[in-house]
């Protein structure tokens, strides 16, 4: 099985300053030529998939400094998901498109819909990235006056998923002849409704469109709680993980791999991806530059909001050179991001400035900086130590960063016969060596 590779295709960059680089694509948002033109970089240097985040919302309004740069993830300049990837089916043949959909703030019906028709449009590449919606805010632009309390989020979540999935098998995978001979568009044998009713939906089912291509859409997560976890065991076919050390990823790994067997499933049903920061030049000490020439585009209180957000501490107006604040449980507990930046500054004994601008790139500042050989080296070590099955790559600047990479890393990665040098399948599915669910109504 080769390294699986996921595209970061936020066509507006990751690390916080990156907008501002010379060689960042100029007037990025809402901009569909870029997002096109970075979707077929990933494609030629054979990436599974495409990566969408999203959230519902705009945030930071409350962050001055933070709100006029317009940190990374929250610039309010993306499209939908759904909406673009759809447009990203037309222009691309291999690539996985996968999109991120709230259980939280959205409904069962609408979700297995939207994924099953951008499966069809795909022709089997679309995959959904399950949150529970990380930025409590959202919530006040869906009739809540505050976030759910996690408990419950994951609660309707696990109902949500398995009403998905209900909904994606309400067809045999034959049940539409449309014969125009005999006048049978469907075979109304071959249909199952879902008459769901549970502790948070009701939805009586079938869908209103064929079963997905791939059986069911590829579904994502990564919740980083123990409820979060279970989650995945339970539901997910891959997980996004975000830890510093390759020893706590090693960790996490058999955690996430040891909660299959309660649902019946084996070890490799399940993928995880490590998210990082890839940097890549042709030496070491052009990779280096280049970052250092990002973090200069960020002014201190920019980086120091972005660090109080990210980990929920109150770090604005201590003193920059003195250790990191010490966690609060409470603000700690929604985010595992937000864990793994406190454990990196302690571990490392980082000063609340360096920490600061540790994480500018994103990924909680996990980051491989350097030639192709150093960062095909660690990507190796990841690999090959069970610390990860593959890696969800956000590369300042784009484009330049993700064409750096596969001009660069992506060759080396094939030579060492780590990484594809051609796609499998035709599916999202068969490329991450996942098995075509059978329809449990039509054996
Ligand atoms: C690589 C990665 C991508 C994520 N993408 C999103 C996203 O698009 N939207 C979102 O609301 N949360 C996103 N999250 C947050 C997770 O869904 C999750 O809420 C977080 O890791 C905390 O875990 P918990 O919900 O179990 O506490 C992402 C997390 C990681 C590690």
């Amino acid at each position: 099985m080769p390294m699986i590779l996921a595209a970061n295709a936020n066509a507006q960059g990751s690390h916080v300053g990156e907008w501002r680089h010379p060689h960042a694509w100029d007037r990025p948002a809402a901009n569909i030529e870029n997002a096109g033109r970075l979707a077929r970089i990933a494609e030629a240097g054979k990436f599974d998939l495409l990566f969408l985040a999203d959230g519902n919302g705009v945030r930071n309004q409350d962050k001055p400094d933070l709100f006029a740069a317009t940190s990374p993830s929250d610039r309010p300049g993306v499209f939908e998901p759904v909406t673009l990837l759809s447009a990203l089916a037309m222009v691309t043949r291999h690539i996985g498109l996968v999109a991120t959909a709230t259980t939280t703030y959205d409904e069962p019906y609408h979700v297995a819909r939207r994924f099953a028709s951008l499966d069809h449009i795909s022709r089997g590449r679309a995959g959904w990235n399950l949150v529970t919606t990380s930025n409590a805010g959202d919530a006040l632009n869906f009739n809540h006056d505050a976030h759910v309390p996690r408990e419950q989020r994951y609660d309707r979540a696990m109902e949500f998923a398995a009403v998905v999935k209900g909904l994606w098998d309400s067809w045999a995978d034959d049940a539409f002849p449309q014969d125009k001979a005999s006048g049978r568009f469907l075979d109304p044998a071959k249909v199952h409704a879902l008459a769901h009713k549970g502790t948070h939906f009701q939805v009586a089912g079938p869908m209103n469109a064929p079963r997905p291509v791939q059986g069911h859409c590829v579904i994502f997560s990564a919740g980083q709680s123990e409820q979060g976890k279970d989650l995945a065991a339970a539901h997910s076919d891959c997980v996004f993980a975000i830890e510093g050390t390759i020893e706590r990823a090693k960790l996490l790994h058999a955690d996430l791999k040891g909660r299959l067997a309660r649902h019946g499933r084996a070890p490799e049903e399940l993928k995880i991806l490590s998210g990082v920061t890839i940097c890549a030049a042709e030496t070491d000490a052009e990779a280096e530059a280049l970052m250092r020439a990002l973090d200069d585009l960020v002014p201190d209180a920019v980086a120091f909001d972005y660090l109080a957000k990210m980990t929920g501490l109150k770090v604005q107006g201590l003193p920059p050179d003195g250790p990191m604040p010490a966690p609060e449980a409470e603000h700690l507990g929604p985010t595992g991001i937000g864990k793994a930046i406190v454990a990196m500054a302690v571990a490392e004994g980082l000063t609340l400035r360096q920490t600061a601008r540790r994480i500018l790139p994103q990924m909680a500042g996990n980051m491989i900086v350097g030639s192709a050989r150093r960062v095909a080296d660690t990507m190796e070590a990841w690999y090959r130590e069970k610390a990860c099955d593959g890696f969800m790559i956000a590369a300042p600047v784009v484009p330049t960063g993700l064409e750096r990479f596969v001009r660069l890393v992506v060759p080396e990665l094939q030579r060492r016969g780590l990484f594809r040098r051609d796609y499998e399948a035709t599916t999202l599915r068969g490329n991450l060596g996942l098995a075509r669910p059978p329809n449990p109504w039509f054996a």
